[in-house]
């Protein structure tokens, strides 16, 4: 994980680097770091915690200098301390990192008998200390990195900068995304597009195995075979991002709220409305009615959206689907024949084990299929179709409105998929089509419970533990709602499909256990309604999410009902996304935790 970025510049650097810093710290945000070249001299400060803590730094000791390097970082090895803060130097080479090197022991090990001395617990300070031993040799800065990189086993994208060498900036990339950009007169390195684009005319991606040796005038990419490579620049148009909460008090409360308007969009991007169809924005080189089985890979809360999906592909397509965690489904090696279908699905589109499973099943002949929220992204360029959500760029770690935008993508493909089998009459897909056209509305519908689940926060915040229960389409909803409760407000929730609950989990129910039953009146409602009333029978807390039939019919008397509208539920998931990620919000402002950048995590998950 981790952000990087390097800039040789006509100007100071320094303040642009922080810039650049503050749009990669949804990367990683535990430590931060520059090093400039300050009258061609390297020098560099550091900070533990967030980068307003730098900027304090910065301010107490500027650093001058045209040409410079900054990191944020997600630990890995070593703690998040000043220490372990990249960039790593020694009085010749600085670099920053974002990856593992998986080798660092050994390479320390050996390093260390040469002599160096390390200052930090991190593997990436192995990379310095291996290129300034090449340098010491009197290798030059490009022979000493082409030097070191067979080395290093593992994932990366580095960037270093030399002690002197005020006109040169050397990148490497194997496994961790890099792009270079180029300005006027200036040329830049960065993890992604959002770092570079306020200063970069054009960018280009860098492929696995480059190398990049920049001045400010150009930059020579070499593969790893060392032949001299163009990669495509592609035009930025001077577009810079910038995060805005508008009012809200969190970049979170601001996505919830926005999810009807991406969702619609979404929408209008899969369906024709006026024909009410489903239409894929691109034409697949596959059909539909050759496909036998596909898999779904994804992590976290984009698996438990491929997890909803595998209901509606089953049941409109009679596709059977496999949903697999990626981090699994790499090596548990899966069968995959040439032809199957693999869906991949990524809000940031550079998950690093989503983006090896989609290596691995393009290897093994699958179509690969990515719903991806990031066009630029690594997930995006290596897949053979792309299918995009159209949430805009998500900041709050936690995700909520690329979730729901993955829904919706995938009910279209769900619907073109059964259409185009047969397996549904085009008035059927007509009838769909139009439950997916009212979502949005519906979804703007639910916002409207806010108030009562503000109030309903406030006793969740009291308690230790908390239970999620749904069925069908509930139950992956039910893991993303323990999913969201935890990582933002630090309670400890789980998710359970309603039925499993009499197998083990029941023992938990006492008093002070609060249940939250996703439960929209739909085929397995009576079904779910036995399991509340095993959790009453025990004293357990019911918090009923459901819809006016459901709570006329829930023949228990529930300690909360948030009452969502009334809808055709096969799609009812998107909905009630809404008022989970409401709880989970308004339960960790409560707490009072960091909503947007909660502890230990990061919004784009790099390394394995
Ligand atoms: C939880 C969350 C994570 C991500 C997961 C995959 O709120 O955001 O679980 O869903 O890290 O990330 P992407 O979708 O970028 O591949």
């Amino acid at each position: 994980m981790c952000g990087i970025i390097g800039i040789l510049g006509r100007t100071a650097v320094s303040e642009r680097l922080v810039d650049s810093l503050r749009r990669l710290e949804y990367r990683g945000y535990d430590s931060t770091g520059v090093a400039t070249l300050d009258d061609g001299r390297l020098e560099r400060r550091r900070a533990e915690g967030k980068l307003r803590n730098l900027e304090a730094r910065l301010l107490a000791e500027p650093l001058g200098g045209d040409a410079g390097i900054g990191h944020t970082r997600w630990a890995t090895h070593g703690k998040p301390t000043e220490h372990n803060a990249h960039p790593h130097a020694t009085e010749r080479v600085a670099v920053v990192h974002n990856g593992i090197i998986e080798n660092f022991r050994k390479l320390r090990q050996a390093l260390e008998e040469k002599g160096a001395t390390f200052a930090s617990d991190t593997d990436t300070e192995v990379v310095v200390h291996l290129v300034h031993s090449y340098l010491l040799m009197g290798y030059s800065p490009q022979e000493a990195v082409w030097a070191s990189l067979p080395q290093l086993r593992g994932a990366f994208a580095l960037v270093f900068l030399f002690n002197g060498y005020r006109d040169l900036l050397i990148g490497a990339r194997r496994g961790s995304p890099l792009a270079v950009g180029y300005g006027n007169g200036e040329t830049y390195l960065g993890s992604d597009a959002i770092a570079l684009a306020p200063f970069a005319d054009g960018i280009s991606y860098l492929e696995d195995g480059d190398c990049v040796v920049l001045s400010r005038e150009k930059g020579v990419i070499r593969d790893a075979n060392g032949a001299v490579v163009a990669r495509e620049v592609l035009k930025t148009g001077g577009a810079s991002f910038v995060a805005d909460k508008a009012n809200y008090r969190h970049f979170m409360a601001k996505e919830i709220c926005e999810q009807p308007d991406v969702v619609g969009r979404t929408l209008a991007h899969y369906v024709d409305m006026s024909a009410e169809r489903a239409a894929l924005p691109i034409k697949l080189p596959f059909h539909f009615s050759d496909v036998r089985r596909a898999t779904i890979t994804a992590c976290g809360t984009a698996s438990y959206a491929g997890a909803i999906a595998k209901y509606w592909i089953e049941r409109l397509a009679h596709i059977p689907v496999d949903v697999d965690i990626a981090s699994e489904f790499r090596y548990r090696e899966a069968p995959i024949r040439k032809g199957d279908l693999a869906i991949f699905i990524s809000q940031s589109g550079e998950t690093a084990d989503t983006l090896a499973a989609l290596r691995h099943a393009r290897d093994k002949g699958a179509h690969t299929v990515s719903i991806v929220n990031v066009p630029t992204s690594t997930i995006a360029r290596e897949s053979e179709i792309v299918l995009p959500t159209l949430a805009g760029p998500e900041i709050g770690v936690a995700s909520t409105k690329a979730f729901t935008c993955q829904l919706m993508a995938l009910a279209a493909f769900a619907v073109a998929a059964g259409a185009a089998r047969g397996e549904i009459s085009a008035s059927e897909e007509r009838g769909l089509v139009r439950e997916l056209i009212e979502v949005p509305r519906l979804m703007a519908a639910a916002l409207a419970c806010e108030p009562q689940i503000e109030k309903l926060a406030r006793t969740i915040a009291k308690t230790r533990d908390v239970l999620y229960l749904g069925r069908g389409t509930s139950y992956p909803l039910a893991l993303e709602g323990a999913l969201k409760l935890k990582e933002i407000s630090y309670i400890h929730a789980e998710g359970y499909a309603a039925g499993e609950l009499k197998h083990g989990p029941i023992a938990l129910i006492d008093e002070n256990m609060p249940v939250v039953v996703i439960a929209p009146f739909d085929s397995v409602f009576e079904k779910t309604v036995s399991n509340m009333q095993e959790v009453a029978a025990r004293g357990g807390r019911i918090i009923l999410m459901t819809d006016a039939r459901g709570a006329a019919e829930a023949a228990v008397e529930p300690e909360a009902t948030i009452l969502l509208p009334d809808m055709v539920p096969t799609f009812a998931p998107i909905v009630y996304a809404v008022p989970i990620q409401l709880l989970a919000y308004h339960t960790a402002v409560i707490m009072g935790t960091d909503v947007d950048q909660p502890r230990n995590l990061a919004k784009s998950v790099t390394v394995e």
